[in-house]
C-alpha cells in the first residue's frame, strides 16, 4: 500500500486531512479510521457499496472491465490450464507451487479426507429431507468439536493444518449430506483418485455397481471448483470474516460462511436460476417472463451483480463447461438450455438490462451444468460451499495474520426513539 495526495473533508466549521491509500490495482481508499475521532461524524454505507472493509493481496475485480485476478492470474487462465488443488495452494500460499510442493500440498490434502468414525452419526441427527445446505452448516460447525487440535488461531501450525481439514473434509461432508438425502450408504474417500474425481465418487458410487469417473464430468466439476475458489470480500467471506475479527474458531466461521452463502441473492442463486428455466419451459415463452422482470414482478435470477457491471468473467467459462457437460452426458437440445440461450440473447438486447448493465453471472449457466451431472438443485449451493471453502479461509488466515486487525465492529445512524422514561403497564394508554 503506498500514500497519495490526501483528501480534505469539511464538516460544518472544521477541515481535516484524511490520508488515500492506493493498492496496486483499483480505487484509491480514503482512510477515514480517525474521522470519528475528529468530527464526531460517521459514514453511512449500507450494502457496502462503497467501502474497502481490509486490505487484501488474494482477489481482485474490476467489475467494469469483467476481470478477475487470484494472486495476480486472470480466471480464464486459472480454468483453462490449472486445477483445482493448485489453485487452493495459490490463494493459500501467494504463488503457484513448485513440483515438489504440489506434490506434497495433494498428498496432505488426500491424507485429511476422512472424517472421524463419531462425525458419521452424526448425519443421522438430521431429517432425511433436510436441505443439504442446513446439514453444511450443522456439520461444518461440528467440526469443532471433533479437532480440538487445530483451534488456537494464534499458532500458524494449527492455522494451517485446519486450513487443510476444511478444504480436504468438505467433499466428504458434502457428499454425506447428498448421501443422506437419498437414502444411500456413505462412500469413502479413495485415496488414488483426484480431489475431483473423489468427490465424483462418494456423490454417485454405490456398493452394487462399479463406478466409472466420467473425465468430461471431472474436468468439468474442477472447473467449477476453480470458478467458486474466491471472489474477494463478498457478502459470505465478509460473514467469515467477521465472525473470525472476534477469535473465533475457523470451523465456526466457516459455517457462518455457509449460513450466509445459502442466501437466494448469494450462494443460493444457481438454485433459484435453474427453478426460473423450469419455470419458463420453452424458449417461447421467454419474452412474456422478461416482461413480467420489467415489470418488477421477480427478478431474472443469474443476472446481475453487485461488482460486475459488464459480463461476469465465470459465465463465460460456466457457458463452455455447460456445452461440453451436455455433450458429454446430457442432451445438448435440453430444452433448459435453449431457454437460458433465448434468455440470455433477449436480455442482453433489452434496454431494461441494458442500462442497469445486468449480465449473466456464474450462476445462470451453472444450474444446467450441474444438473445433468446428476446434481438435484439442493445440492447447487453445496458445491459453492465446497469450493468456496478455500477462499473463505485464504481471507480468514489474511484477516488474522494482518497486524491491523481488530474485531469487527461497524456502527450505525440510530433513528429510533429518543431517551424517554418508563411507564408501567397498568398506566399505559
Ligand atoms: N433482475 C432484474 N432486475 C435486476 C436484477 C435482476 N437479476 N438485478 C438487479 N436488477 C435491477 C434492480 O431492480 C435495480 O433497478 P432500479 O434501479 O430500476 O430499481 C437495479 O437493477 C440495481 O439493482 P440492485 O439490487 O441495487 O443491485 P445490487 O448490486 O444490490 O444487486 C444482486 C446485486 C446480485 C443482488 C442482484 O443483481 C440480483 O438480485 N441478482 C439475482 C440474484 C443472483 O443471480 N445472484 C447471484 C450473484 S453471483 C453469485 C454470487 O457471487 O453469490
Amino acid at each position: 500500500m503506498t500514500q497519495t495526495s490526501p483528501a480534505q473533508l469539511t464538516l460544518g466549521d472544521k477541515t481535516i486531512t484524511l490520508p488515500v491509500s492506493k493498492g496496486t490495482l483499483g480505487p484509491d481508499v480514503l482512510d477515514i479510521r480517525k474521522l470519528y475521532a475528529e468530527t464526531d461524524a460517521f459514514t453511512y454505507d449500507p450494502g457496502f457499496t462503497s467501502t474497502a472493509s481490509c486490505e487484501s493481496k488474494i482477489t481482485f475485480i474490476d467489475g467494469d472491465a469483467g476481470v478477475l485476478l487470484h494472486r495476480g492470474y486472470p480466471i480464464g487462465q486459472l480454468a483453462e490450464k490449472s486445477s483445482f488443488l493448485e489453485v487452493c495452494y495459490l490463494l493459500l500460499h501467494g504463488e503457484l507451487p513448485q513440483a515438489a510442493e504440489y506434490e506434497q500440498f495433494e498428498t496432505t490434502i488426500t491424507r485429511h479426507t476422512m472424517l472421524h468414525e463419531q462425525f458419521d452419526r452424526f448425519f443421522s441427527g438430521f431429517r432425511r429431507d433436510a436441505h443439504p445446505m442446513a446439514v453444511m452448516t450443522g456439520a461444518v460447525g461440528a467440526l469443532s468439536a471433533f479437532y480440538h487440535d487445530s483451534l488456537d488461531i494464534h499458532d500458524l501450525r494449527q492455522r494451517e493444518i485446519s486450513a487443510h481439514r476444511l478444504i480436504a473434509k468438505m467433499p466428504t461432508i458434502a457428499a454425506r449430506a447428498f448421501k443422506y438425502s437419498v437414502g444411500q450408504p456413505f462412500v469413502h474417500p479413495l485415496n488414488k483418485l483426484s480431489y475431483t474425481e473423489n468427490f465424483l465418487r462418494m456423490c454417485f458410487a454405490v456398493p452394487a455397481e462399479e463406478y466409472v469417473v466420467n473425465p468430461v464430468v471431472a474436468k468439468a466439476m474442477d472447473r467449477i471448483f476453480i470458478l467458486h475458489a474466491d471472489h474477494e470480500q463478498n457478502a459470505s467471506t465478509s460473514t467469515v470474516r467477521l465472525a473470525g475479527s472476534s477469535g473465533a474458531n475457523p470451523f465456526a466461521c466457516i459455517a457462518a460462511g455457509i449460513a450466509c452463502l445459502w442466501g437466494p441473492s448469494h450462494g443460493g442463486a444457481n438454485e433459484e436460476a435453474l427453478n426460473m428455466l423450469k419455470e419458463i419451459g420453452t424458449p417461447e415463452r421467454v419474452k412474456e417472463f422478461v416482461a413480467g422482470v420489467k415489470d418488477r414482478k421477480y427478478r431474472l435470477m443469474g443476472f446481475g451483480h453487485r461488482v460486475y457491471k459488464n459480463y461476469d468473467p465465470r459465465a463465460t467459462v460456466m457457458k463452455q463447461s455447460a456445452d461440453e457437460v451436455l455433450a458429454a452426458v446430457g442432451d445438448p437440445n435440453d430444452p433448459l438450455f435453449q431457454v437460458a440461450k433465448e434468455l440470455e440473447q433477449v436480455a442482453l438486447s433489452d434496454d431494461f438490462f441494458i442500462s442497469r448493465k445486468l449480465y449473466p453471472n456464474v450462476d445462470f449457466y451453472s444450474g444446467i451444468t450441474l444438473s445433468a451431472m446428476g446434481f438435484p438443485t439442493t445440492m447447487f449451493t453445496v458445491l459453492f460451499a465446497l469450493a468456496r471453502t478455500v477462499g473463505w479461509i485464504a481471507q480468514w488466515k489474511e484477516m488474522i495474520e494482518d497486524p491491523s486487525q481488530k474485531i469487527g465492529r461497524p456502527r450505525q445512524l440510530y433513528t429510533g426513539a429518543t431517551q424517554r422514561d418508563y411507564v408501567p403497564i397498568s398506566s399505559r394508554g
